[in-house]
């Protein structure tokens, strides 16, 4: 007989009540219903004088369920489960340990006192979520911590350490180092009763107020930062019009502007996103498979991305050699990652102490392959040339043990020619890092035919030790993320070519939610990398793609974008972030004119309406190709290497809001001007034919 999810047991006269909902104790209706019942027992139990709520496993409550959102709420709902514990007329104490979030901490500031166990961190992430704490969050808190520092902790979704939770009077007492949630909370339930302490309602005093010069300036901040949200903005609202009520109106005001976030797109967007994440990392082929160990890391090259993937293996706790071709690049590669650490210093992520212990203990740089010996992972980052990789990996076949992965961080490179380079193609894939690799989160683990099973597991398991969020991509040239950006960069080109301004263009994609527009973005990773790129793909190309010259032109007049001060924009020290170049709109002219194109003028509606079109059907082609294993893989790999706003839930999540049909017909009408770029992926076809989406092959 399976355990009912909320269970009451009474040990002489102190009540405990326990969650048990793994994995993380999240809020369902089961739940809801359990507590319901367990708070009717204390209050009916005349030998409980003080009730415990605390959970088994590894966490408190983690919040509302979120696997119940988008469906129709049913009773009992939290604010009410909630407000009876709050009401109760007997102390009850919440114990929190793990994380204590959402509707977790709602929970507990329900409750007339709070413990919390080492290591415990505490938040109200609703609005990462596209909604708001709608179980009492936005009125309780304020009144425990203050307007200010509650509207912190809800805007910034924000975990806090145990110790700000109780410096802030979130925490009543933190339990020593060690305690078990049970035996900890009976210790102070114990000392409460012997106190005579009575219930103590974070609802009873009035809430603050907050000025309206100081709301907003705070209104202002939140909307530059969560540019395009609603949920932050909407939040303050219910904090603070909620403080101007009582209590309970405020609780209504709250819950009302909780089921309009709850209805709106941003939130199925974020959740989405959310549970993308976690799924993109289960793979049917992986399951069961254990990966090989990975505790010695190699790196091959110390360049700025050889150095980013030591320092984020080195932050991860792993040890790393890195190898270089003579001493003095094998010095200079100690010292960019001695460097890159340093910046990790600078931002508070590492003590200097553990950077000197880091330097010391964990890391080494060497020049001879040989030091690679006893390595279980090994990571080229060389030079992109099938010549030099050829050389990295015939040198690593022989050097290293029988059982090690060999590893290319290749961008395009094709990897079954790299594995086919050795004896051990099975022990070989790639693993394919964004710049900076110590600070980007994604990676593409890239998996040949040939790959065995525990080398792709333990891709992933390496991916999550770094803390990147890992997604699997099949062989083309640019995996999942380049090669879908390469064709939305197209379609930013034609739109050019027929008219619109690359600064135009930017507007248009900076107003849709990414940081930056395609024209920005080449700016900063360098003019030169696009000319090698379009040099490298001149042989194999299409006499009827497109290929934007003007880019060619600029290249030639040395503007390879920032690192020149010179590219899409001018840098300066009066504008550092840049503006249009001056040149570039006359360079471009003159190739609509050798074209014969009369230019017209670009809404930003259309520029989006071409821009998201051609990224979707390039992404269902990725899709229905097998590259990616499902659409929920390439929006990961959009909100997590290309800056798409995760607001937007992906490409495929919006393609799905937008109706593939009207995508589908929009790809038609373009076609009629450039039949060879606008092609119809199969994919799309197919789910618009037959009414799906790209959800539905999500599960
Ligand atoms: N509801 C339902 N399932 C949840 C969940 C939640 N709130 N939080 C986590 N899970 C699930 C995950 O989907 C995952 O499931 P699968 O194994 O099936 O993929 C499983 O729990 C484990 O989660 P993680 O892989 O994320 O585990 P972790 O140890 O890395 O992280 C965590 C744990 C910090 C709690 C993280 O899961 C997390 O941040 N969860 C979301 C917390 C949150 O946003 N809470 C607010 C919810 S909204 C709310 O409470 C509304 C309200 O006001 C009433």
């Amino acid at each position: 007989m399976t355990q009912p999810p909320v269970r009451y047991n009474r040990d002489t006269d102190i009540a405990l009540i326990c969650i048990e909902n793994p994995p993380v104790n999240a809020i369902g209706q089961a739940v809801r219903a359990g507590l319901m019942d367990c708070l009717d027992r204390f209050a009916d139990d005349a030998a409980a004088r003080i009730a415990v709520i605390y959970c088994a496993g590894r966490t408190f409550v983690a919040g509302a369920d979120i696997k119940e959102f988008g469906k129709p709420p049913s009773a009992p709902f939290l604010p009410d489960v909630i407000g009876k514990i709050e009401a109760l007329e007997k102390p009850v104490l919440c114990v929190m340990h793990g994380t204590a979030l959402g509707g977790g901490l709602e929970l507990a500031l329900g409750a007339h006192y709070r413990l919390g166990l080492p290591g415990l961190r505490v938040g109200l992430p609703e609005t990462s979520l596209g909604i708001l704490p709608g179980a009492g969050g936005t009125q309780r808190l304020p009144r425990l911590v203050g307007m200010d520092a509650a509207l912190d902790i809800i805007t910034s979704a924000r975990h806090l350490p145990a110790q700000e939770a109780l410096d802030l009077g979130i925490l009543d007492e933190l339990a020593p180092v060690g305690a078990d949630p049970a035996a900890a909370g009976r210790v102070m339930a114990q000392a409460l009763l012997d106190r005579g302490a009575g219930p103590r309602r974070v609802c009873d005093p009035p809430a603050p107020r907050i000025g309206a010069d100081q709301l907003a300036d705070i209104r202002a901040r939140t909307q530059a930062r969560y540019k395009g949200q609603i949920a932050q903005l909407t939040a303050i609202d219910a904090a603070v019009e909620g403080a101007a009520m009582p209590f309970h109106d405020g609780m209504r005001h709250e819950r009302a502007l909780f089921t309009k976030l709850m209805q709106s797109p941003q939130r199925a967007a974020l959740i989405h996103a959310f549970l993308a994440e976690r799924k993109v990392v289960q793979l049917p082929e992986l399951a069961g498979v254990r990966a090989r160990d990975f505790g010695q890391i190699g790196v091959v090259g110390g360049g700025r991305m050889g150095s980013g993937i030591a320092v984020a293996s080195l932050l991860a706790g792993l040890d790393v050699t890195m190898i270089e071709r003579d001493a003095q690049s094998a010095m200079l590669a100690r010292e960019n990652v001695a460097q890159t650490l340093g910046e990790s210093v600078k931002r508070g992520k590492l003590t200097d102490e553990a950077r000197t212990h880091i330097l010391a203990q964990q890391f080494r740089a060497a020049e001879s392959y040989s030091a690679l010996a006893s390595c279980d992972l090994i990571i080229e980052a060389v030079f992109e040339d099938m010549d030099i990789k050829r050389d990295v990996f015939t040198q690593l076949d022989r050097h290293c043990k029988s059982g090690a992965i060999l590893a290319t961080n290749t961008s395009y490179l094709d990897i079954p020619q790299i594995a086919a380079m050795t004896a051990r193609p099975a022990d070989v894939l790639g693993l394919h890092f964004f710049s900076p690799a110590h600070i980007m989160r994604l990676l593409e683990i890239v998996v040949p035919e040939t790959t065995a099973p525990d080398v792709v597991a333990t891709g992933f398991a390496f991916g999550k030790k770094l803390g990147k969020v890992s997604v699997r991509a099949g062989v083309c040239d640019g995996f999942i993320g380049n090669r879908i950006l390469q064709v939305y960069r197209a379609a930013s080109d034609h739109m050019v070519l027929a008219g619109a301004s690359p600064y135009e263009v930017d507007r248009a994609v900076t107003e849709f939610g990414f940081p930056m527009g395609p024209y920005a973005v080449q700016d900063l990773a360098g003019l030169d990398i696009g000319f090698m790129t379009r040099q490298r793909k001149a042989a194999s190309r299409d006499p009827r793609e497109f290929v934007a010259r003007w880019a060619d032109v600029m290249h030639a007049r040395g503007w390879h974008g920032r690192k020149t001060g010179q590219g899409y924009y001018t840098y300066d020290t009066d504008s550092p972030k840049g503006r249009p170049a001056a040149d570039v709109e006359a360079i471009i002219a003159a190739e609509r004119l050798e074209h014969g194109i009369t230019p017209r003028a670009f809404s930003a509606d259309e520029i989006i309406a071409r821009y998201m079109a051609a990224m979707v059907n390039e992404a269902a082609r990725v899709v229905g190709e097998g590259i990616a294993a499902r659409p929920l893989d390439v929006d990961v790999t959009l909100l997590h290497g290309y800056g798409f706003p995760r607001w937007r839930g992906g490409a495929m999540h919006w393609a799905d809001t937008q109706g593939l049909r009207e995508l589908l017909a929009q790809i038609e009408t373009y076609a009629g001007e450039a039949p060879y770029f606008w092609q119809e992926a199969p994919l799309l076809r197919q789910l618009a034919q037959e009414n799906r989406s790209f959800a539905d092959l999500n599960t």
